[in-house]
């Protein structure tokens, strides 16, 4: 299938590993030149250098914490310049924590992150798409969004934050050719998950192949999920055939939800 990539541009934030990397990746095999943004540039460097030769297109390493905001606006001078047709917003997970007794400071400072750094690219990036008459936005969440994830207070609840910013600017955009979705990731096998698998083991003392193989056993595919297999959902809601989807979620998580 033509997804009609080729030449356009995407910003693909959190693109040094995991999830961000390989949509990146899975966007430029597609002919989508890529901008890739986090904080190891580089990291992002070495990744840019491989997709230039491998895919031919132009690939771009660029610095971005998110948690700064002139860090975040000499991103977007850049990705204005340049002209960006498709968004990936991505960031670090928090730490895992309870509901309760996360200190004002530590919240205000998640909030800024993955809410707030979130929301000031997008709101600069979004406009000139409008013009053009064509955008994407993907977001990466969680599936804690829909079913809050022990131990993971604030990620279900600023994440919950952001996909109703998200459904709202869904509205505002797509009477301009611009999509907005968010993608929901059960459990996709990063470096990330084998550092919460570690975490676990050592909290609980187990060996971390068996953490591992309970968590898998809780999803009805009995796996986690490969990142190529995330990164295709979102290569698809990125092109030009996704063109009536607009202002939803969508799960990767091998059924692991379960509500309809
Ligand atoms: N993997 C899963 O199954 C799963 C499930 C549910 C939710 N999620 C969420 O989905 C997101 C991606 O998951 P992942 O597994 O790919 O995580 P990951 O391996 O930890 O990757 C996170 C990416 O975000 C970048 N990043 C972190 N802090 C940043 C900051 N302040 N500014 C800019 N970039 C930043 C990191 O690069 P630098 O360190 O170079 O900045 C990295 O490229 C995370 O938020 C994660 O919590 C993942």
């Amino acid at each position: 299938m033509e997804l009609g990539l080729k030449g356009k541009r995407a910003l693909v934030v959190g693109a040094s590993r995991g999830l961000g990397r390989g949509i990146a990746e899975g966007l430029a095999a597609e002919g989508c030149h890529v901008l890739l943004a986090a904080r190891n540039v580089e990291k992002l460097g070495t990744i840019a250098r491989d997709i230039r030769a491998r895919c031919l297109v132009e690939a771009e390493a660029m610095e971005l914490d998110l948690a700064d905001p002139s860090s975040v606006d000499a991103c977007c001078a850049r990705a204005l310049a340049l002209g960006v047709d498709v968004l990936v917003n991505n960031s670090g997970g928090p730490p895992p924590s309870d509901a309760l007794g996360v200190a004002a400071d530590t919240w205000r400072r998640q909030f800024e992150i993955m809410v707030l750094g979130v929301i000031s690219l997008t709101d600069r990036l979004v406009p000139p798409m409008r013009a053009q008459k064509w955008g994407r936005v993907l977001t990466i969440a969680s599936s804690g969004v829909i079913q809050p994830i022990p131990t993971l207070g604030m990620s279900n609840t600023l994440r919950a934050g952001l996909v109703a910013w998200m459904k709202t600017l869904a509205g505002e955009v797509a009477a301009d050719g611009v999509t907005v979705n968010v993608l929901l990731p059960g459990r996709i096998a990063t470096e990330r998950i084998a550092e919460l698998d570690a975490a676990a083991a050592k909290r609980l003392g187990g060996d971390v192949d068996e953490i591992s193989r309970q968590a898998a056993s809780n999803i009805p595919m009995g796996r986690y999920g490969a990142v190529e297999e995330f990164a295709s959902v979102a290569v698809f809601l990125a092109s030009e055939k996704s063109s009536y989807v607009t202002g939803t979620m969508v799960r990767i998580d091998g059924g692991l939800v379960s509500s309809i």
